[in-house]
């Protein structure tokens, strides 16, 4: 090899509690640099199934899968896969799209429903990677917490990919009714 062929790129899949100690460090840095928020291993990050483009030790780009359930929707528990902390750390170069299209070949493979929420300004992102996008639900997405019941203030939308279960699917067949997440971390 000549000093300077670049070395190829590599995806890695594996659970938050198995990044090695540098790559928990790339991670927390870029999340905090593109979401302001500090990420720490906790157990919901030590669940989640990460995704990294790699290119040696550089993380190029990366996001999450997160199974959440019971998400209940007309009486049907659902377990579903949240889509977070997408990232491309280069950007306009393909690497953010292959790591949403290989969650996606992971989806179909496990037969598995998962949607996230993004920023208006991404949703075409996600609808080139293969990712259905609704504009009208997000507020219907609820989590109770004691009396409170907290949705998504933010202006995002959902994007999402449906498996066997039909989730969104059925969840768009009735437009009145709420879905209920045990979870305020998916957006
Ligand atoms: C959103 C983000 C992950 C995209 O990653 P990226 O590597 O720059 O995007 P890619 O180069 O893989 O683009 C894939 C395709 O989507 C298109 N695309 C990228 N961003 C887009 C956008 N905001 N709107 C519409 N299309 C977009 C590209 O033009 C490309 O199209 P093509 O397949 O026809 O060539 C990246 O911009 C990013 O890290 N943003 C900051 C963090 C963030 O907001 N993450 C999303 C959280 S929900």
């Amino acid at each position: 090899m000549t000093s300077n062929k670049k070395a190829s790129l590599k995806l890695v899949i594996k659970k938050g509690i198995n990044l090695t100690e540098q790559e928990l460090s790339q991670i927390k840095k870029d999340i905090l640099r593109e979401f302001k928020i500090a990420f720490n291993m906790d157990d919901q990050a030590k669940e989640k199934l990460f995704f990294l483009l790699k290119q040696e030790n550089a993380i190029l780009a990366m996001g999450s899968l997160w199974e959440v359930k019971p998400v209940i929707f007309n009486g049907e528990n659902f377990s579903i896969y949240g889509v977070l902390n997408v990232i491309a750390n280069i950007k306009g170069k393909g690497y953010g799209k292959r790591i949403v299209t290989s969650m996606i070949k992971y989806l179909v493979f496990h037969n598995k429903t998962a949607f996230g929420f993004c920023m208006p300004q991404n949703s075409g992102f996600y609808e080139k990677c293969g990712f259905t996008i609704d504009t009208v639900s997000t507020k219907r997405f609820v989590y109770t917490k004691g009396k409170e019941r907290i949705t998504n203030q933010d202006g995002q939308v959902i994007f999402y990919q449906d498996a066997s279960d039909h989730f969104m699917e059925k969840v768009l067949a009735f437009p009145d009714r709420k879905v209920s997440i045990p979870t305020a971390s998916l957006w």
